[in-house]
């Protein structure tokens, strides 16, 4: 027997019941993407299960963009923007650019959108994650790789990339146990880990860099405001010097620095 229909104001009231704070809004959300009751009904069941909202829709909105998110991919926080908005500046046309821990490949989705013309790689290690960046990017012109860090970019691009931007993974390991289930359960724990201080992936990726950096490449890194000392102490071990921005309004940080 399907199920029956779903009210709006029932939705609304499971989804508050199962702590959901903004449940008019998400109710609103869900109610649109819903085709049928039946679909209705089995949106509202993910949702009040736990799973993100962004998951149990399929998208997110980020820096204006509708992004494709995919079941365990990291959900693009808004607080990305800051490395969006540092990045696009720098970029010239024709320039090769590398999101390197891509997730959806939303960032290389937004900058490739202002810029059509760059040559946009992004690159993550979890064939999830690639499969739906390259959702996102390949429309636009951009490749997704499979692959650990600068592995699987033609080699061909050795010291010719003019940017690269990075939201690596930089959780400790030992805080993923106090993250909102919506991550801790829902996000690949590739996607969160960081290792033992958070700056695991972050300090292979900085070492790695200087090779594939045309002279005058910019290397961006989100990093959290604590971290930021320790992650542009990093940069400077490796001939980058850094520059910690960070913003209030999106509580963001990204550490920048020039070949
Ligand atoms: C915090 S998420 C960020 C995703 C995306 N950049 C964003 O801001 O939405 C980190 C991503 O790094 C990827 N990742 C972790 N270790 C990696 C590695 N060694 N090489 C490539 N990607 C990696 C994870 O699979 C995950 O998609």
């Amino acid at each position: 027997m399907s199920p029956q229909p779903v009210a709006p104001s029932e939705v609304v009231d499971r989804l508050r019941a199962a702590g959901c704070v903004f449940a008019e809004d998400e109710a609103r959300l869900l109610v649109t993407a819903a085709v049928t009751p039946a679909d209705l009904e089995r949106l509202v069941v993910q949702r009040t299960s736990g799973l993100p909202l962004e998951q149990v829709l399929g998208w997110v909105e980020f820096c204006g963009l509708r992004i494709i998110v995919k079941p365990r991919v990291f959900v693009p926080r808004r607080r990305t923007g800051l490395l969006v908005k540092r990045a696009a500046p720098l970029i010239r046309p024709g320039a090769v650019v590398v999101d390197l821990c891509c997730g959806t490949g939303a960032v290389g989705a937004v900058l490739l959108t202002g810029e059509p013309t760059l040559t946009l790689y992004a690159v993550d290690i979890d064939p999830s994650a690639t499969a739906c960046a390259k959702e996102n990017i390949a429309p636009l012109g951009g490749t997704a790789l499979t692959g650990d860090l600068f592995a699987p970019l033609p080699p061909g691009q050795l010291g010719r990339v003019d940017l690269v931007v990075a939201n690596a993974p930089y959780v400790p390991t030992d805080a993923i146990a106090r993250m909102p289930p919506e991550a801790r359960l829902h996000e690949a724990r590739v996607a969160l880990d960081g290792g033992p201080d958070g700056l695991e992936v972050q300090r292979r990726l900085v070492a790695a860099a200087g090779d594939w950096l045309a002279p005058g490449g910019h290397l961006l890194v989100e990093t959290s405001a604590g971290q930021a000392p320790h992650t542009a102490a990093i940069f400077a071990r490796h001939g980058l010097t850094p520059r910690v921005v960070h913003s209030r309004k999106l509580d963001a940080t990204v550490v920048t620095g020039t070949a």
